[in-house]
């Protein structure tokens, strides 16, 4: 089982999981870059970032390496942004076939929305489920042992 681990991340949280889960499961990773990245800092991220999530938008990314015929497998990483997935993985769903593909994915947050972000995440790919969904409290920022035992679980459930 060939697994491509597809991710954004702003601030570091999701990367940090796609690290660990990509290192459990011998996956690859492919890091999303929009063409304009999103700010960070205390307001401006919100402002920006919000706005983007709430209007649905597909940034432009930064060229990426991506052969569709070498995985069986992608699991996709997000920060849940307004209670929906962070843009830049719809420009990538919307921009590839994966058809026949397993589907996995995983949410940082930092309180709540990352149910409503799976369901969002879910009408974009056009699934019913995913092959397993995880939910992490910002990992790398606020590090405690539930988020660690709640990747290796996913990381099991996936191994089979
Ligand atoms: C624009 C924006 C919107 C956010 N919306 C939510 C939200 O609805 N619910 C929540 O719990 N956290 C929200 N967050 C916090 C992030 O999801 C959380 O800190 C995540 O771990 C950040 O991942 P990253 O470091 O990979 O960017 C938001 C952050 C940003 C920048």
């Amino acid at each position: 089982m060939k697994t491509l681990i597809v991710y954004y991340s702003l601030e570091g949280n999701t990367a940090y999981a796609a690290e660990r889960i990509a290192a459990e499961l011998g996956a690859e990773l492919l890091c999303l870059k929009p063409v304009k990245a999103y700010p960070t800092g205390k307001i401006r991220k919100y402002i920006w970032g919000g706005k983007s999530a709430v209007m649905s938008e597909t940034p432009q990314l930064q060229p990426y390496e991506y052969d569709g015929g070498a995985y069986d497998r992608i699991v996709f990483g997000f920060p849940v942004w307004a209670s929906t997935i962070a843009p830049p993985l719809r420009t990538f769903i919307r921009s590839q076939d994966l058809k026949g593909k397993r589907i996995a994915a995983f949410a940082c947050q930092t309180a709540a929305g990352a149910d409503k972000a799976f369901v969002k995440l879910k009408g974009e790919l056009g699934l019913d489920a995913l092959e397993a969904e995880l939910t992490l409290l910002d990992p790398k920022t606020k590090p405690n042992p539930e988020n660690e035992q709640k990747i290796r679980d996913f990381c099991a459930a996936l191994k089979g």
